[in-house]
Parts: structure tokens; sequence; C-alpha cells
């Protein structure tokens, strides 16, 4: 069954005095806590929200405590930071980037929006408070469907920056788009040959993986979903087993949720250790660093006024039809 190494990483003791200082710190300054799936199961056992991108996106806009910490990657503080503006955000480790954002520089992006007159800009929620400035509306992987179902078909669509799900999301809509070329590479790692071996010796486990993994990937998945409709699949699904193709943080609260079900994290290509995909930018974040962050309230997350004005429409757009 599967198991979480990570919390092994420090000692056991010093792991509950950290938590404990930090609760502490919450309640003396007014602070919330949101954590992502992909967080180490320590981060996400003391936190006030655990959720996908777009829960997180819900719960930020809506927090009134004067502090958000953001246990996460950038883009997600950073909408936390466009939706909410008179709240303090801050992040443990600010070098918790994204592959998949930064696979989308503003100004290539900017071109190449030129070069494709009059269509509406879609963007996945993985990218900079930039490129959501050249947006017509966001979307995360569980609503990108909707949201490009939204707009009238004779609107030729932009999807950026992903185009393993802009490939899917053409592919449920049956709708032609341009995409960006970006990607992210935990959810590229992963081996179909190790897969299917796992699967072929796995013969009851059932496939789920996430849209931002290839179609060789998808195409052998009982169900396609965010972080979060993985979680709800797997509570509601009659199977006992699961093999999982997405980042292995997510497998934490997954084992919560059914701790009789059998779960097998999806291989990845290089890894011979522990056979599972983490994304290094999430894992940057450590229960050490959030502490320090929410004691010294730094480091902070900001977004220029002009471009966070620009940024929130599309969010907004998004939000209200999600
Ligand atoms: P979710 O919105 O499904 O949580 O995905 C976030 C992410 O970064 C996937 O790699
Ligand atoms: Fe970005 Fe991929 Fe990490 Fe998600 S898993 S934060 S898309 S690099």
């Amino acid at each position: 069954m599967y198991s979480d190494s990570t919390a092994m990483k420090i000692d056991l003791k010093e792991e509950t005095i950290l938590k404990g200082e930090i609760i502490n710190l919450k309640k003396e300054k007014n602070a919330v806590l949101l954590a992502h799936y992909y967080q180490t199961e320590d981060i996400q056992e003391i936190a006030d929200y655990v959720g996908d991108s777009l829960g997180l996106s819900q719960k930020a806009a809506a927090v009134d405590a004067d502090i958000i910490v953001f246990a996460g990657v950038h883009f997600m503080a950073e909408t936390a930071k466009i939706l909410n503006p008179g709240k303090k955000v801050v992040v443990p480790d600010l070098n918790a980037g994204c592959s998949l954002a930064d696979s989308c520089p503003p100004d290539a992006f900017r071109h190449f929006i030129d070069r494709y007159p009059g269509h509406v800009v879609v963007t996945y929620i993985n990218c900079s408070a930039e490129i959501k400035a050249l947006t017509d509306i966001v979307c995360t992987s569980s609503n990108a469907i909707k949201i490009v179902n939204s707009i009238p078909e004779d609107k030729p669509v932009i999807f950026a920056p992903d185009k393993n799900l802009g490939a899917y999301v053409m592919n449920q809509t049956g709708r032609a788009m341009v995409l960006w070329d970006g990607s992210c590479m935990v959810h590229e790692a992963f081996s179909i040959e190790k897969l299917l071996e796992l699967a072929r010796n796995n013969p009851e486990a059932e496939i789920i993986a996430h849209p931002e993994s290839e179609s060789h990937i998808l195409q052998t998945a009982c169900y396609i979903g965010s972080t979060a409709g993985m979680l709800k699949y797997v509570q509601q699904s009659t199977s006992r087993s699961f093999i999982v193709a997405t980042e292995a943080g997510l497998l934490h609260q997954m084992q919560k949720d059914v701790p009789d079900k059998k779960l097998f994290p999806a291989p990845a290509i290089e890894d011979n250790i522990c056979a599972c995909s983490e994304c290094a930018y999430m894992k940057l974040n450590t229960l050490q660093k959030l502490y320090n962050c929410l004691k010294n309230e730094l480091p902070e997350v900001t977004v220029p006024d002009e471009v966070r004005l620009k940024a929130l429409k599309p969010i907004e757009r998004m939000l209200a039809l999600s």
C-alpha cells in the first residue's frame, strides 16, 4: 500500500514542535494556511484548507484573515493576491515555481496572440499574472471543458500554456484550438511501458490520470480529471485499487479518504528509487520554511496594480462559471 516517505525526512519530535509553533503563529497573527494536494503530508496536515487550484482560488477570494500563507507554487499564491489584494500573501519559498508557467514567457506569448487576431484567449491557471493579464478567460483542470464550451462556437480559441490539457479539451469538446507549446515536466515524466507493466501485474487496478499527462497516458485511463476530481472518483468507484498518474503528493489525501483501497503512484521514466513522480517545485516548501515565513511574514508575493487589475477579470469570469 502507498506510504509517503517524505514525513520521515525530519525528526518526529522536531516535526511536532514545528507544527505546534506554526499553529500558534497562525492564531496569533490571524493567518490562514492554504495548501495544495501536492504539498508534503506534514504541511497538508496543519493546513486550514487543502485543495486543487480551483478550490484554492475560491478559498483565497473568500479569506477574511489578515495573512494568507500559501503552501503551493508561485502562480497559486499570485492568484490569491490578485483575488484578495488587501491581504498579505506569503509563501515558504519564493523559488517554488512551475515548469508549465515558465514555459510561457509574456513577451513571446504577446507575439503569439498577435499572430491570431480575433481569437478568444483561454489560459490554464498555471501561468504568471502577466499571462493572465493577456487572457480573456482563465480555467483550471476542473473546469477547462466547461469554460471552452461557454465560448460561442463561431469564435476561434487560443489555449495556453499546456498543450496536453489543450489537446484533451479539444478531444472532449470537438473544438479546434490554437495551442501554445507548453507542458508540465512532472506529468510528462510518466513511462508508458512501466505503467502498462504495472497494470499487467495488477489487472484489477483502474488507471486514473491528470489531464496534464500526455495523450498515450490518458488513453489508458478510466478516469481523467483534476486532483480534486481524482479524489472524488476513487471514493465513488467500486474498484479496490488504482494506479494514479499525477504528482505523488495527492496520494496522501487519497489514502486517507480510502484507507482500505490500494494505491500505486504511476511510475516515471527515470525513477528507479521510489517509482513515483514528485514536483520539485512543490517540494521546495518544508515545515521549517513554512514556520520562518509565518514568523517573519516573508517572502511576500506582490502583483503590480496595473497587472493585477487586468489579470483579475479573466479569473473572475472563470469563477462566475464555476
Ligand atoms: P489541480 O488544479 O488539478 O490541482 O492541478 C494543479 C497542478 O499544478 C497540476 O500539476
Ligand atoms: Fe507546475 Fe507540473 Fe509542478 Fe503542477 S506538477 S506545479 S504543473 S511543474
